[in-house]
């Protein structure tokens, strides 16, 4: 039963793993990430594990998609059949499937901001608006749960609609108009940001290394983020291996994602910068700094409305080229497992997904504080949920590289590779130790500030309970 989809051209898989890696990832959290951590020194750890961690498992996730052929829940099943080894490896495609979904939930909800602020900047509503007034109009957005829905509901189906299209007519096609225009609308930021802010402050502020300031938090978020940016331990990136020509060389292509993916990360990283000191803001603004301070930069400088609404029509197009990204790996295996149609399968990833996107939404508003679910887990709803993606995807991650370390053999794995014995034998030994150990590390540092685990512990109960009966469901009316 395995797919025949394959991408229609050799390069495509890159075009489709870079879509999926640049997102929110690049252009909102590295740069306050990366300006509340020391700069120079966080960039440093940040590249140290790209490179130890990050592309070993990219390289790992790819593997495993592209040697079972099938979607990650049918693929892992797949292999731990000929492998002849425990089924308990599934997880790996049970895990991603559910980091898919709630991950979808919350970062469409993020992206919807976009298309308010692109509305924003093209109607000239914040045009030398006082840095007060800039941030009322971040909080009426936040207050208001019919408006987050709304562009919760656009957003999460603009994704739906291109990725029910089909892996040729849908997400080829769509990636190959996004990714151009990202790249030359980051050209355009960047063009600007060199003109009218001030480069060399930023270059300041990103690269100079301070050592100091680089606490063992900030360690960790290096590595976390080195995470999260490859889109790395949740299926998505094996889901899209599964449709990788045969002749495409895993290693370079690697290397190529985390390289661009890194660049753009620094690029929007210089620009928004360049673009805050220029304005004389504070660049230390954390979450804020692309709803709050960067609006705020956009009203005061000549043209910048304009700018801005590039600005946030990039932001948008690279959080869609990322969400077909999370649909894939769901729908693909409804289809495989269950006859469902493209549509159908999209859908109820899809609709699942939305309901789950309303907790988001209520936690900016009703659900922000003293609300019973605030009192019951000590935190909103949507805090929950990034937490439980916080865990899923190292644990994700760390399963991939035992699996593809431990379990795949040899001539599986030089067959796939086609490296040099050497270049082997540096892989290996990363995926089978130096990966693990990061993860566990990572892992194990970060459940301590969880105060009390059980809080993810229900929440991923909950969620497994009602993704299990959904199956079940699925599986009673399909027959097995
Ligand atoms: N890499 C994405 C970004 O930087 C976020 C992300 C994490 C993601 N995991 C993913 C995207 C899985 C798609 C699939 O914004």
């Amino acid at each position: 039963m395995s797919t025949n989809n394959v991408w229609t051209h050799k390069g495509t898989f890159l075009l489709a793993a870079v879509g999926s890696a640049v997102g929110l990832g690049n252009l909102w959290r590295f740069p306050y990430l990366a300006g509340e951590n020391g700069g120079g020194a966080f960039l440093l750890v940040y590249a140290l594990t790209i490179f130890a961690v990050g592309i070993p498992i990219l390289i790992a996730e790819t593997m495993l998609g592209r040697n079972s052929r099938r979607s990650p829940i049918m693929g892992m099943r797949f292999l731990t059949r000929t492998h002849h080894t425990s089924r308990a490896w599934e997880s790996i495609g049970w895990l991603g499937a559910v980091s898919a979904f709630v991950i979808l939930s919350f970062y469409s909800v993020i992206a919807g901001w976009a298309i308010h602020y692109t509305g924003l900047m093209l109607s000239g509503g914040l045009i030398d608006a006082d840095a007060e007034r800039v941030a009322a109009s971040f909080d009426v957005l936040l207050a208001s749960p019919p408006l987050l829905a709304l562009y919760h509901s656009l957003f999460i189906g603009a994704s739906a609609l291109i990725v029910g299209l089909g892996v040729h007519r849908g997400i080829e096609n769509g990636l190959r108009i996004l990714m151009p225009a990202l790249f030359v609308i980051l050209m355009v930021v960047l063009a600007y940001a060199v003109m009218i802010g001030d480069m060399a402050a930023a270059a300041d502020f990103l690269f100079t290394f301070h050592l100091a300031d680089l606490s063992l938090e900030g360690w960790l978020e290096a590595m976390g983020q080195s995470f999260f940016t490859l889109s790395l331990g949740m299926g998505a990136i094996m889901a899209y291996g599964a449709y990788m020509s045969g002749d495409a060389s895993l290693t370079g292509t690697a290397f190529t994602v985390a390289i661009v993916d890194t660049a753009v990360a620094l690029v929007a990283g210089l620009a928004i910068f360049a673009l805050v000191f220029g304005a004389g803001l504070d660049p230390a603004e954390g979450p804020g700094l692309m709803f709050v301070t960067l609006p705020l930069a956009f009203g005061e400088m000549p043209g910048g409305t304009l700018l801005g609404a590039v600005f946030f029509l990039l932001v948008l197009g690279a959080a869609l080229s990322s969400a077909i990204s999370l649909i894939e790996p769901v729908a693909a295996y409804l289809v495989e497992r269950f006859d469902l149609s493209r549509p159908q399968a999209v859908s109820a990833m899809v609709v699942a997904s939305w309901a789950l996107g309303l907790l988001t939404v209520f936690s900016f508003n009703a659900w922000a504080s003293d609300s019973p679910f605030h009192e019951l887990f000590g935190r909103s709803p949507f805090a929950v949920l990034e937490l439980l993606t916080n865990i899923f995807m190292p644990l994700g991650g760390l399963l991939i590289a035992l699996f593809a370390g431990w379990v795949l053999t040899h001539g599986e794995v030089t067959k796939e590779m086609r490296t040099g014995a050497s270049w082997f034998r540096v892989w290996r030994l990363l995926v089978r130790f130096v990966a693990p150990a990061a993860v566990a590390f990572v892992f194990l540092r970060s459940i301590p500030q969880v105060q009390g685990y059980w809080v993810p512990a229900i929440g991923a109960a909950v969620i497994v309970g009602a993704f299990a009966a959904a199956h079940s469901f699925l599986v009673e009316r399909h027959g097995s």
